[in-house]
């Protein structure tokens, strides 16, 4: 496994790979790796030949309140953990080699980015965007794999690479969870073991949900209310929102009717948790 941490010498390895008529798979990550960035890593391996991971926690997609300073960070674990998942190539830049002083261009997608953590999190997926195109044309991949567990995110990185006509294609893996559901997250860290207990409150939403579709439930608010009552009963939790919405546009909606996202943002503790899933009106 090869670790690079200049750009010019990513980009010529890249160009390199492809020019011998290579598949190259890219997953981006913040490190910390845990079992959902590691499932990313297997789904990619069965697209390409070569499978390139970027570890860089991005400052730009932080906010001036937000974790940058405490996200946590392990460098040689992740090492081993992804030689371990056969990664070929860590791609590890440090924040002067992705941002000059002279950097200022930003990647704006308008519409989706209005709605779930877009709302709290101002300018989280400008910065998103831009560091996941400075990453495409560095790493020059064929397939992106993102994972679901960030859906809205994974929304903004297809209208991208749609609009602006990149020509890669962006792989959506599901959530990898804790034995007890929790979805697995770099953040899950930070919560002390009464907070572990109150996190399943998202997972348990997400249950409730899909009982309650099962029942012919199809009044958005009603869901929306029950699923409210269920995490208030939960210790230390403050929610953000619990958004029942169009899976593609990520407008809400007032009835599940076909394919509809259920999406969820709490705060357990100081820990900010999102959870999600698919829920179907009708079959
Ligand atoms: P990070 O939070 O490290 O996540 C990297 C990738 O792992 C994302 O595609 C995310 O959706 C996926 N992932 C995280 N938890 C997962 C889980 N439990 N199951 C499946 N996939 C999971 O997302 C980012 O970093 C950053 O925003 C990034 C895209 C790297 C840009 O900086």
């Amino acid at each position: 496994m090869e670790i690079i941490d200049a750009v010019a010498g990513m980009q010529k390895k890249s160009e390199e790979i492809r020019l011998v008529g290579k598949r190259i798979a890219f997953v981006p990550t913040m490190g910390f790796l845990h079992g959902g960035h590691l499932r990313l890593i297997a789904e990619g391996r069965r697209f390409a030949d070569v499978l390139i991971m970027s570890i860089f926690v991005n400052p730009t997609q932080f906010g001036p309140a937000e974790d940058y300073e405490e996200y946590p960070r392990d460098m040689e674990g992740d090492i081993s953990k992804a030689r371990e998942m056969g990664v070929d190539i860590i791609f590890a830049p440090s924040v002067e080699e992705m941002y000059p002083v002279e950097f200022q261009t930003k990647v704006v997608v308008e519409r989706v980015t209005q709605y779930l953590c877009g709302l709290s999190r101002i300018g989280h997926f400008e910065g998103v965007a831009t560091v996941v195109a400075k990453f495409f044309n560095i790493t020059k991949p064929h397939f992106a794999i993102f994972g679901q567990k960030d859906y809205q995110q994974l929304i903004v990185i297809r209208r991208m690479v749609k609009d602006l006509n990149m020509d890669i294609e962006v792989i959506g893996v599901p959530t990898a969870r804790e034995p007890d559901g929790l979805a697995m997250s770099s953040r899950n860290k930070y919560l002390n073991p009464e907070e572990r207990e109150s996190a399943l409150c998202l997972k348990k939403s997400i249950d409730m949900a899909h009982a309650l579709t099962k029942e012919g439930e199809r009044n958005a608010n009603r869901i929306r209310s029950a699923i409210q009552g269920l995490i208030l009963s939960y210790p230390f939790t403050n929610i953000e929102y619990i958004s029942i919405c169009d899976s593609l546009t990520l407008e809400d909606m007032d009835a599940v009717e076909g394919e509809c996202l259920l999406a969820l943002a709490v705060k357990v503790g100081k820990t900010r948790l999102i959870d999600n899933c698919l829920i179907r009106g009708k079959d």
